[in-house]
C-alpha cells in the first residue's frame, strides 16, 4: 500500500472520498469532515494570528493539515494582512480529500488569495517535511473513533505516533505538529471538549504539553458553534517549555437554547467573566488558568504512596499523609474560589467512589428489537418465563428507589446461578431455543460476536448473571441532575445505564448497606453537581452531564464513621423508605453532604 494511503481508516479504504458540498452525516463521521463553521474560523485564526510572530526573513508561514475546502487559512489570511499590513504570507493547506483541495484552490483563487494545496494524506506527508518548517499552524483536524478507524489502524497508529489507550485520529494529527512549528510558533486547534477530563484524552494533554506551551484555552460548551454531535474546544499554543499561566475560558448556556453568533466571541475575550445574552439566550463564562493535573499534584502535599496508583505525565493519584486526597484527573480550571472549595473537599475525602466500589455499565444486547419487548405475550414462541428478566432503564430511573415497567422485560439467555456468563442450555428452555432460531439470520449476523467466541444467541455486553439478584445503586448514564437508585428487585440494568452492586462495595470494612447509603447521599446532592462540574465538567448539550464509569469513580466519600456522615446514612434511608421525598428533606440532605465536607 502506498505510504500516502497508509494511516486511512479502514471504512476510508473500503469507500473513497465523496463529494465535498455539504456531506452527509454519515460520510462526515467517517472521514471526520465536520467543517468549521466561518465565525469560528474567524474566532480561531484572530486567536492565532494574535499570538503569532513572522520569521525573521519577514514571512508568516502558516499551515493547516486538514484543509477541507480552506476555511481556516482563508480566514489565518484575513486576520494576517490586517494585522501585519504588507508581510509576506505563506499558505499551506492538505486534505485526504482531492475535491475538497480542488474547492479550497477556487475559493482562494476567487478571493485573490495565494496558497500552496496539496491532495495528500497528511499522516504520512507530514512526517517528511522539514522540522520548524512554519510558524503557525491552524486546524481542525478529523475526528473518527477507534470504532470507525478499525482495531489494526488504531493499533498502527499508536505505535508510529507513540500513542496510548483509546485513539482517535485527531491524536496522531497532533503528534506531527509541535515539530513542525519553529520556534516560539503557534498552534491553533479545534477539537472536542472531552480531551480535558477524559483518560483517552490524556494523548492529546501530554502531547500539548510535552514540546508546547498553551497560552490561550477556550471550552466552547453547548454553545452549538459547531454543527458536530462533540462540544468544541480551542487550544493557542506556542512552541516553547510549559511554564503554566494558560488562560481558560469557558462558555456555557445558563438558560434557553444556544445560538451561533460572533458577537458571543467578541463577549466572550472583552468581558469575561460575565453572563452575556444574545437574542434572548443567555451564557456564563468563566475565567480563571489551566491547571493541568501535574499542577494539581505538585499542589498536594505528598507524593503517591505505594497504595495510591503512580500517574503518568498527568493522570493518577496524589495521595496526601494522613487522609486521601482526590485523583486529579485531566485539567481543570483553576481560579480562587474552586480552588478553595476544592481544597476543603479534598481535607475530608476519606475514599473515593472508584476505590470502595465497581461501577460498572448495564447490559448491551446489540439487538434489542429482539432482545427487549413490553409485549412478550404476543410472541410466537413466547419464550420461558423465568428467562425474562424485568430490566431497568434510564427511563424508570427516578433519585433514592428504582420502580420497573411491570411490562418490560429483556430474554436474558445466561444462567443466573454462575457468576460469569454461562449461556443457557437449549435443551432446557425449548421456547426459548425456538424464538431465537427464528431470529437466528440476525443474530448470527453479529459478527463481532461470533468472532470474539460467543454463541451467536448471546447479548454483547451480559454482565454478571448472579449480581443482578444482590441489591444495587442503579443510575442513569446521562441526566441533567444526578438520579441515584436503589433496586432491590433484581431487575438487570440495561446498557444505558450504571451500577454498582453492593456485594462489590465490601471492599473496606463499612457495611455495604450503609455505604451505598452514603454514596447516594453524596452522588444526588446539589454537592455532588458541583463536584462533577469542577471536577469532570463533561457536559452535554441542553445542561445534560455523563454519569460514566470514568466520572462517578472520581466522586469523593466523607468517612462513614464520624457523626455528619452518619446522619446523611439516616437520611438517605428515609428518602428511600418514605418515597417520594419532599423538598425540606432533600435541602436538609444538602446541608448535611455539604458540612461532612466542611464546605458551606
Ligand atoms: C474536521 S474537517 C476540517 C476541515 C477544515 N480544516 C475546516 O476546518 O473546515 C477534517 C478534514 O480532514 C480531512 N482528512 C481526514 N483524514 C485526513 C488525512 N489523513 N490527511 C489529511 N486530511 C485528512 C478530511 O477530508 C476533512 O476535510
Amino acid at each position: 500500500m502506498p505510504a500516502e494511503r497508509r494511516y486511512r481508516s479502514a471504512k476510508q479504504r473500503r469507500d473513497p472520498a465523496p463529494a465535498v458540498a455539504d456531506p452527509a452525516a454519515g460520510e462526515c463521521k467517517r472521514f471526520g469532515r465536520h467543517y468549521t463553521p466561518p465565525a469560528l474560523a474567524r474566532f480561531l485564526a484572530h486567536r492565532v494570528v494574535s499570538q503569532a510572530a513572522p520569521s525573521q526573513a519577514g514571512v508568516l508561514r502558516v499551515l493547516d493539515p486538514a484543509c477541507g475546502n480552506g476555511e481556516l487559512l482563508l480566514a489565518a489570511h484575513t486576520e494576517a494582512t490586517a494585522r501585519f499590513p504588507g508581510m509576506r504570507l505563506v499558505l499551506t493547506g492538505y486534505d485526504l480529500d482531492a475535491q475538497a483541495i480542488v474547492a479550497a484552490r477556487e475559493r482562494a483563487e476567487a478571493a485573490g488569495v495565494a496558497a500552496r494545496w496539496y491532495a495528500a494524506d497528511f499522516l504520512a506527508a507530514g512526517t517528511r517535511l522539514t522540522q520548524g518548517s512554519f510558524d503557525a499552524v491552524i486546524t481542525n483536524p478529523p475526528y473518527v473513533r477507534t470504532q470507525q478507524l478499525g482495531g489494526s489502524t488504531a493499533h498502527l497508529l499508536r505505535r508510529r505516533f507513540g500513542l496510548h489507550g483509546r485513539i482517535d485520529l485527531t491524536h496522531p494529527f497532533v503528534a506531527t505538529l509541535p515539530r513542525l512549528l519553529a520556534g516560539g510558533g503557534v498552534l491553533g486547534l479545534l477539537c472536542a471538549n472531552r480531551f480535558l477530563t477524559t483518560k483517552a484524552g490524556a494523548n492529546i494533554r501530554d502531547l500539548l504539553l510535552s514540546d508546547l506551551s498553551p497560552i490561550e484555552l477556550y471550552d466552547l460548551g453547548d454553545t452549538k458553534l459547531f454543527a458536530a454531535a462533540v462540544l468544541p474546544a480551542i487550544i493557542i499554543a506556542r512552541r516553547a517549555d510549559y511554564r503554566g499561566g494558560c488562560r481558560y475560558i469557558s462558555i456555557y448556556e445558563t438558560a434557553g437554547r444556544p445560538t451561533c453568533a460572533l458577537s458571543l466571541f467578541d463577549a466572550l475575550v472583552t468581558q469575561h467573566p460575565a453572563t452575556v445574552g444574545h437574542k434572548g439566550r443567555v451564557f456564563a463564562i468563566e475565567a480563571g488558568t489551566l491547571l493541568t493535573g501535574a499542577e494539581s499534584r505538585a499542589r498536594g502535599s505528598a507524593p503517591p504512596t505505594a497504595r495510591g496508583r503512580r500517574s503518568t505525565r498527568d493522570r493518577g493519584t496524589a495521595r496526601s499523609g494522613g487522609g486521601a486526597s482526590l485523583p486529579q484527573w485531566g485539567w481543570r480550571m483553576s481560579h480562587a474560589a474552586v480552588d478553595s472549595w476544592l481544597a476543603r473537599v479534598e481535607a475530608r475525602t476519606w475514599r473515593t467512589f472508584g476505590e470502595v466500589a465497581r461501577v460498572r455499565v448495564g447490559i448491551k444486547t446489540t439487538a434489542d428489537r429482539i432482545f427487549i419487548s413490553d409485549r412478550w405475550a404476543d410472541a410466537d414462541p413466547c419464550p420461558e418465563p423465568e428467562l425474562l428478566r424485568a430490566l431497568l432503564t434510564h427511563r424508570e430511573l427516578a433519585p433514592w428507589r428504582a420502580t420497573c415497567r411491570p411490562d418490560l422485560r429483556v430474554l436474558y439467555p445466561y444462567d443466573p446461578a454462575h457468576a460469569r456468563p454461562t449461556p443457557i442450555d437449549f435443551a432446557d428452555f425449548p421456547a426459548a431455543a425456538a424464538y431465537l432460531s427464528a431470529n437466528k439470520e440476525a443474530l448470527a449476523g453479529r459478527r463481532y460476536l461470533i468472532d470474539s467466541g460467543r454463541a451467536w444467541f448471546e447479548i454483547w455486553v451480559p454482565q454478571r448473571p448472579r449480581l443482578w439478584r444482590e441489591p444495587k445503586v442503579v443510575f442513569p448514564d446521562i441526566s441533567d441532575r444526578p438520579r441515584f437508585a436503589l433496586d432491590r428487585s433484581g431487575a438487570v440494568v440495561n446498557g444505558d445505564c450504571y451500577w454498582i452492586s453492593l456485594p462489590e462495595l465490601s471492599r473496606v470494612p463499612v457495611d455495604a448497606l450503609r455505604l451505598a447509603y452514603l454514596l447516594m447521599g453524596v452522588a444526588n446532592s446539589s454537592f455532588g453537581v458541583r463536584f462533577y462540574d469542577v471536577s469532570c465538567g463533561n457536559r452535554l448539550y441542553s445542561h445534560r452531564r455523563r454519569w460514566t464509569t470514568e466520572y462517578v469513580s472520581r466522586m469523593p466519600l466523607p468517612d462513614p464513621t464520624l457523626p455528619r456522615s452518619a446522619a446523611v446514612i439516616d437520611l438517605v434511608r428515609e428518602l428511600i423508605e418514605h418515597h417520594p421525598p419532599d423538598r425540606a428533606a432533600l435541602g436538609e440532605l444538602d446541608r448535611l453532604v455539604e458540612s461532612a465536607f466542611g464546605v458551606p
